[in-house]
């Protein structure tokens, strides 16, 4: 006999005038491979069509899937209801703009850090579409790829005290994304204007490096190794400054 999942779900639509934060209680039936993703469109499909969440891909590619699953951020669509309590609590994900119900706003956030971290390579060669590709060592080429990983999910931004308290923190996503730069051969800047990017408390020195981020990016990014390295190369930075006072 399959268990009776009692989800209870954050329910609010701020563009309805109406609409008042909070919970109400779903029941379903759990299947085999159940996932959340499963189970919250089955609550849509049979339950209640107004309910909101995000999907796309289904298999942890598009990091749309983002919630808060009994207090922890994870994906919707790589959570098996089998590994979870017969209760299940489900809300959105903390920082972002909550769209609806379970669904938030990640790409405006991401779109605005990336933005303010100049996450592209900045280079003063000018294109050649028919030159030779330029080689890259494997090695480098397999280090920014790991760092490449990043699904954009935000969970590890949800999960960050620093986040939570204050909202310019730029997060350890987008610090993985400017180490990704950093380690980049084709990317000019200096480590000076890195500094000036993330030398301060919206950045690496506002980390209080409890790594609540890396025990909950479903990637497994090495984000410890990231935010300590940053955290180094800034660090010296910041010394070679004074002392050349
Ligand atoms: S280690 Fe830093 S970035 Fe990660 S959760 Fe903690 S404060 Fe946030
Ligand atoms: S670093 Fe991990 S948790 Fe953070 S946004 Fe990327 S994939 Fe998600
Ligand atoms: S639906 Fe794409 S990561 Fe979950």
């Amino acid at each position: 006999m399959s268990r009776l999942l009692k989800f209870n779900i954050f329910r609010y639509n701020p563009a309805d005038e109406v609409s008042e934060p909070h919970m109400e209680e779903f029941v379903l039936e759990e299947t085999d491979s159940m996932t959340l993703f499963i189970a919250l469109n089955r609550i849509r499909e049979e339950q209640d069509p107004s309910l909101q969440f995000d999907f796309c891909c289904r298999a942890g590619i598009c990091g749309s899937c983002g919630m808060v699953i009994n207090g922890r951020p994870g994906l919707a669509c790589h959570t098996k209801t089998k590994d979870l309590s017969g209760e299940i609590t489900l809300l959105p994900l903390p920082v972002y703009k909550l769209v609806g119900d379970l669904s938030v706003d990640t790409g405006s956030w991401f779109r605005e850090m990336y933005t303010k971290t100049e996450s592209w390579i900045h280079t003063t060669k000018t294109f050649d579409p028919t030159a030779i590709e330029e080689r890259m060592d494997n090695k480098q080429a397999v280090d920014i790829y790991e760092l490449e990983r990043c699904v954009e999910c935000g969970c590890c931004v949800a999960a960050c005290g620093t986040a939570r308290m204050r909202e310019d923190f730029i997060g350890a996503a987008a610090l993985n994304r400017v180490a990704r730069f950093l380690i980049d051969p084709r990317d000019q800047r200096t480590e000076n204007d890195y500094y000036e990017i993330i030398g301060n408390d919206m950045g690496i020195f506002g980390c209080m490096g409890l790594l609540a981020c890396e025990d909950v990016c479903p990637k497994h990014l090495p984000l410890q190794n990231q935010l300590g390295f940053l955290r180094r190369k800034m660090g010296i930075t910041s010394l070679k400054k004074i002392f050349k006072k």
